[in-house]
Protein backbone atom coordinates (compact mmCIF):
# COMPACT_ATOMS: atom_id res chain seq x y z
CA UNK A 1 0.00 0.00 0.00
CA UNK A 2 0.99 3.41 -0.94
CA UNK A 3 0.29 6.34 1.66
CA UNK A 4 0.10 10.03 0.69
CA UNK A 5 0.43 12.45 3.35
CA UNK A 6 -1.20 15.72 2.41
CA UNK A 7 0.93 18.17 4.66
CA UNK A 8 4.92 17.26 6.44
CA UNK A 9 4.54 18.30 9.54
CA UNK A 10 4.94 17.13 13.14
CA UNK A 11 2.30 14.28 13.13
CA UNK A 12 3.16 13.55 9.73
CA UNK A 13 6.32 12.51 10.31
CA UNK A 14 5.56 11.09 13.60
CA UNK A 15 3.53 8.51 11.41
CA UNK A 16 6.06 8.19 8.52
CA UNK A 17 8.25 7.38 10.96
CA UNK A 18 6.19 4.71 12.98
CA UNK A 19 5.75 2.86 9.45
CA UNK A 20 9.37 2.65 7.78
CA UNK A 21 9.79 -0.83 6.48
CA UNK A 22 6.05 -1.31 6.61
CA UNK A 23 4.77 0.10 3.27
CA UNK A 24 5.29 0.08 -0.01
CA UNK A 25 5.84 3.70 -0.54
CA UNK A 26 5.19 7.41 0.94
CA UNK A 27 4.40 10.42 -0.69
CA UNK A 28 4.66 13.93 0.85
CA UNK A 29 3.25 17.00 0.36
CA UNK A 30 3.59 20.66 2.02
CA UNK A 31 2.94 24.08 1.10
CA UNK A 32 6.51 25.25 -0.20
CA UNK A 33 8.68 25.17 2.70
CA UNK A 34 10.44 21.72 1.51
CA UNK A 35 9.70 19.74 4.61
CA UNK A 36 8.49 17.19 2.30
CA UNK A 37 11.67 16.11 0.57
CA UNK A 38 13.23 16.51 3.78
CA UNK A 39 10.83 13.43 5.38
CA UNK A 40 10.70 11.95 1.96
CA UNK A 41 14.36 11.50 2.41
CA UNK A 42 14.78 10.46 5.81
CA UNK A 43 11.62 7.50 5.66
CA UNK A 44 12.92 6.64 2.33
CA UNK A 45 10.14 8.24 0.40
CA UNK A 46 8.63 10.96 -2.25
CA UNK A 47 7.96 14.84 -1.85
CA UNK A 48 5.71 15.14 -4.97
CA UNK A 49 4.41 18.06 -6.86
CA UNK A 50 1.16 18.80 -5.99
CA UNK A 51 -2.18 17.67 -3.82
CA UNK A 52 -3.62 16.13 -6.75
CA UNK A 53 -0.75 14.36 -8.45
CA UNK A 54 -0.49 12.60 -4.80
CA UNK A 55 -4.02 12.22 -4.53
CA UNK A 56 -3.66 9.78 -8.00
CA UNK A 57 -0.98 7.62 -7.14
CA UNK A 58 -1.50 6.96 -3.42
CA UNK A 59 -3.75 4.08 -1.96
CA UNK A 60 -4.25 5.95 1.14
CA UNK A 61 -4.38 9.50 1.74
CA UNK A 62 -3.43 10.69 5.42
CA UNK A 63 -4.80 14.63 5.47
CA UNK A 64 -2.19 16.21 7.90
CA UNK A 65 -2.56 19.63 7.19
CA UNK A 66 -4.18 22.37 9.90
CA UNK A 67 -8.39 22.14 10.08
CA UNK A 68 -8.50 25.59 8.23
CA UNK A 69 -7.36 25.14 5.40
CA UNK A 70 -9.26 21.51 4.72
CA UNK A 71 -11.84 23.00 2.25
CA UNK A 72 -8.75 24.13 -0.25
CA UNK A 73 -6.88 20.79 0.27
CA UNK A 74 -10.25 18.60 -0.29
CA UNK A 75 -10.80 20.40 -3.89
CA UNK A 76 -7.17 19.41 -4.86
CA UNK A 77 -8.29 15.69 -4.20
CA UNK A 78 -11.31 14.61 -5.71
CA UNK A 79 -9.66 11.35 -6.76
CA UNK A 80 -8.89 10.47 -3.35
CA UNK A 81 -10.38 7.00 -2.52
CA UNK A 82 -9.97 6.34 1.26
CA UNK A 83 -8.35 9.30 3.37
CA UNK A 84 -7.68 9.24 7.57
CA UNK A 85 -8.42 12.90 8.63
CA UNK A 86 -6.19 14.05 11.71
CA UNK A 87 -7.80 17.43 11.23
CA UNK A 88 -8.46 18.34 15.55
CA UNK A 89 -11.50 19.54 16.06
CA UNK A 90 -13.46 18.44 12.88
CA UNK A 91 -16.01 16.47 12.84
CA UNK A 92 -16.15 13.15 10.44
CA UNK A 93 -19.35 14.79 8.86
CA UNK A 94 -17.55 17.80 7.91
CA UNK A 95 -14.33 16.06 6.38
CA UNK A 96 -16.52 14.12 4.74
CA UNK A 97 -18.81 16.62 2.92
CA UNK A 98 -15.37 17.96 1.93
CA UNK A 99 -14.58 14.52 0.08
CA UNK A 100 -17.78 13.27 -0.83
CA UNK A 101 -16.27 10.71 -3.66
CA UNK A 102 -13.76 9.55 -0.89
CA UNK A 103 -14.24 7.01 2.23
CA UNK A 104 -13.43 8.86 5.18
CA UNK A 105 -12.24 7.82 8.17
CA UNK A 106 -11.27 9.83 11.18
CA UNK A 107 -7.94 9.62 13.82
CA UNK A 108 -6.93 11.23 16.20
CA UNK A 109 -2.97 9.75 17.11
CA UNK A 110 -0.69 11.30 19.31
CA UNK A 111 3.31 11.75 18.95
CA UNK A 112 4.41 8.20 20.11
CA UNK A 113 3.21 6.65 16.79
CA UNK A 114 6.84 7.92 16.24
CA UNK A 115 7.78 4.73 18.65
CA UNK A 116 4.80 2.37 17.49
CA UNK A 117 3.59 3.34 20.98
CA UNK A 118 0.61 6.02 20.12
CA UNK A 119 -2.28 5.86 20.67
CA UNK A 120 -4.90 6.14 18.21
CA UNK A 121 -8.60 6.97 18.55
CA UNK A 122 -10.70 6.27 15.27
CA UNK A 123 -14.21 7.01 13.59
CA UNK A 124 -15.95 6.26 10.33
CA UNK A 125 -15.65 3.92 7.21
CA UNK A 126 -14.90 0.61 7.80
CA UNK A 127 -11.65 0.08 5.36
CA UNK A 128 -9.76 -3.01 6.94
CA UNK A 129 -6.43 -1.71 5.02
CA UNK A 130 -6.46 1.74 7.06
CA UNK A 131 -6.95 -0.07 10.12
CA UNK A 132 -4.22 -2.49 9.44
CA UNK A 133 -1.95 -0.03 8.67
CA UNK A 134 -2.90 2.48 11.97
CA UNK A 135 -2.51 -0.96 13.88
CA UNK A 136 1.36 -0.84 13.26
CA UNK A 137 1.38 2.61 14.89
CA UNK A 138 0.39 1.46 18.42
CA UNK A 139 -3.34 1.25 20.42
CA UNK A 140 -6.14 1.48 18.32
CA UNK A 141 -9.47 2.64 19.75
CA UNK A 142 -12.70 3.18 17.98
CA UNK A 143 -14.69 6.08 19.48
CA UNK A 144 -17.75 7.67 18.32
CA UNK A 145 -17.04 10.95 16.07
CA UNK A 146 -18.56 13.12 19.06
CA UNK A 147 -16.02 12.49 22.05
CA UNK A 148 -12.96 12.89 19.77
CA UNK A 149 -12.64 16.74 21.43
CA UNK A 150 -12.62 14.99 24.81
CA UNK A 151 -10.26 12.14 23.89
CA UNK A 152 -7.82 14.81 22.07
CA UNK A 153 -7.40 17.17 24.93
CA UNK A 154 -6.42 13.45 26.70
CA UNK A 155 -4.62 11.65 23.79
CA UNK A 156 -3.23 14.19 21.83
CA UNK A 157 -2.09 16.54 24.50
CA UNK A 158 -0.92 14.44 27.32
CA UNK A 159 3.07 13.45 25.79
CA UNK A 160 3.49 17.06 26.37
CA UNK A 161 1.85 17.24 29.57
CA UNK A 162 4.01 14.11 30.81
CA UNK A 163 6.83 15.29 29.08
CA UNK A 164 6.47 18.30 31.32
CA UNK A 165 6.52 16.17 34.28
CA UNK A 166 8.98 14.29 33.34
CA UNK A 167 11.63 17.57 33.10
CA UNK A 168 10.43 19.01 36.44
CA UNK A 169 11.40 16.04 38.30
CA UNK A 170 14.60 15.62 36.57
CA UNK A 171 15.19 19.04 36.71
CA UNK A 172 14.86 18.68 40.57
CA UNK A 173 16.84 15.62 40.91
CA UNK A 174 19.39 17.93 39.41
CA UNK A 175 19.00 20.83 41.88
CA UNK A 176 19.38 17.66 44.61
CA UNK A 177 22.92 17.43 42.93
CA UNK A 178 22.01 14.38 40.34
CA UNK A 179 24.30 15.23 37.16
CA UNK A 180 21.38 16.84 34.73
CA UNK A 181 21.94 14.00 31.65
CA UNK A 182 21.44 11.28 34.60
CA UNK A 183 18.96 12.82 36.19
CA UNK A 184 16.81 12.64 32.81
CA UNK A 185 18.28 9.33 32.27
CA UNK A 186 16.95 7.93 35.88
CA UNK A 187 13.59 10.02 35.69
CA UNK A 188 12.34 8.32 31.70
CA UNK A 189 13.75 5.00 32.49
CA UNK A 190 11.50 5.46 36.12
CA UNK A 191 8.46 6.68 33.36
CA UNK A 192 8.93 3.81 31.09
CA UNK A 193 8.53 1.14 34.00
CA UNK A 194 5.84 2.57 35.91
CA UNK A 195 3.59 2.96 32.79
CA UNK A 196 4.33 -1.02 32.25
CA UNK A 197 2.64 -1.54 35.84
CA UNK A 198 0.22 1.30 35.54
CA UNK A 199 -0.98 -1.43 32.79
CA UNK A 200 -1.53 -3.96 34.88
CA UNK A 201 -2.86 -2.04 38.28
CA UNK A 202 -4.68 1.02 39.15
CA UNK A 203 -2.69 4.35 39.74
CA UNK A 204 -4.54 4.46 43.30
CA UNK A 205 -3.03 1.36 43.82
CA UNK A 206 0.11 2.14 42.58
CA UNK A 207 0.63 5.22 44.51
CA UNK A 208 -0.55 3.41 47.80
CA UNK A 209 2.42 0.90 47.08
CA UNK A 210 5.50 3.37 47.03
CA UNK A 211 4.18 5.68 49.82
CA UNK A 212 4.21 4.27 53.26
CA UNK A 213 2.91 6.11 56.00
CA UNK A 214 5.15 8.68 57.13
CA UNK A 215 7.58 7.90 54.47
CA UNK A 216 9.14 10.46 52.14
CA UNK A 217 6.84 10.03 48.98
CA UNK A 218 4.39 10.62 51.45
CA UNK A 219 5.84 14.03 52.12
CA UNK A 220 6.10 14.21 48.67
CA UNK A 221 2.70 13.54 47.40
CA UNK A 222 1.46 15.95 50.64
CA UNK A 223 3.10 18.72 48.95
CA UNK A 224 1.89 17.90 45.84
CA UNK A 225 -1.67 18.30 46.29
CA UNK A 226 -0.69 21.75 48.93
CA UNK A 227 0.30 23.02 45.17
CA UNK A 228 -2.44 21.72 43.59
CA UNK A 229 -0.90 19.92 40.55
CA UNK A 230 -3.86 17.59 40.48
CA UNK A 231 -6.48 20.62 39.88
CA UNK A 232 -3.74 21.78 37.30
CA UNK A 233 -3.74 18.63 35.51
CA UNK A 234 -8.05 19.51 35.50
CA UNK A 235 -7.42 23.40 34.54
CA UNK A 236 -4.98 22.17 31.44
CA UNK A 237 -7.25 19.76 30.01
CA UNK A 238 -10.13 22.30 30.48
CA UNK A 239 -8.20 24.63 28.48
CA UNK A 240 -6.96 22.79 25.72
CA UNK A 241 -10.82 21.79 25.13
CA UNK A 242 -11.74 25.69 25.20
CA UNK A 243 -9.21 26.69 22.58
CA UNK A 244 -10.01 23.64 20.75
CA UNK A 245 -13.74 24.30 20.26
CA UNK A 246 -12.61 28.29 19.57
N1 LIG B 1 1.01 17.62 16.42
C1 LIG B 1 0.28 16.75 17.10
O1 LIG B 1 0.67 16.20 18.15
C2 LIG B 1 -1.11 16.38 16.59
C3 LIG B 1 -1.83 15.38 17.27
C4 LIG B 1 -3.07 14.99 16.75
C5 LIG B 1 -3.61 15.59 15.60
N2 LIG B 1 -2.89 16.58 14.99
C6 LIG B 1 -3.52 17.20 13.80
O2 LIG B 1 -2.67 16.97 12.69
C7 LIG B 1 -2.78 18.07 11.77
C8 LIG B 1 -1.37 18.58 11.44
O3 LIG B 1 -0.78 19.04 12.65
P1 LIG B 1 0.79 19.28 12.76
O4 LIG B 1 1.07 19.55 14.19
O5 LIG B 1 1.53 18.18 12.05
O6 LIG B 1 0.91 20.66 11.88
P2 LIG B 1 2.21 21.34 11.27
O7 LIG B 1 3.46 20.82 11.91
O8 LIG B 1 1.93 22.81 11.28
O9 LIG B 1 2.21 20.84 9.74
C9 LIG B 1 1.25 21.24 8.80
C10 LIG B 1 1.74 20.83 7.41
O10 LIG B 1 0.75 21.17 6.46
C11 LIG B 1 1.41 21.68 5.30
N3 LIG B 1 0.50 22.44 4.42
C12 LIG B 1 -0.09 23.66 4.60
N4 LIG B 1 -0.83 23.98 3.54
C13 LIG B 1 -0.73 22.93 2.66
C14 LIG B 1 -1.27 22.65 1.38
N5 LIG B 1 -2.10 23.51 0.76
N6 LIG B 1 -0.95 21.48 0.77
C15 LIG B 1 -0.12 20.58 1.37
N7 LIG B 1 0.42 20.78 2.59
C16 LIG B 1 0.12 21.95 3.22
C17 LIG B 1 2.50 22.54 5.90
O11 LIG B 1 3.41 22.85 4.87
P3 LIG B 1 4.79 23.67 5.15
O12 LIG B 1 5.73 22.64 5.73
O13 LIG B 1 5.15 24.13 3.79
O14 LIG B 1 4.44 24.76 6.13
C18 LIG B 1 3.03 21.57 6.96
O15 LIG B 1 3.95 20.67 6.39
C19 LIG B 1 -3.65 19.15 12.43
O16 LIG B 1 -4.93 19.13 11.87
C20 LIG B 1 -3.69 18.72 13.89
O17 LIG B 1 -4.94 19.04 14.50
C21 LIG B 1 -1.66 16.98 15.43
Amino acid sequence: MVVGFVGSGSMAAAMARGWVGELDGMLFTDSGSGRAAELAREVGGEAVESNAALAEAADLIVLAVKPAILDEVAAELGSAKTVISLLGATPLERVAAALPDAEVVRVMPNVAVEVRRGVLCLAGAESTEARGALEVLGHVVELPDSEFDAATAVVGCAPAYLALAVEAIADAGAAAGLDPGLARELVVETTAGTAELLRLRHPAEVRKAVASPGGSTEAGLEALDREGVRGAFGVAVRASLERMRG
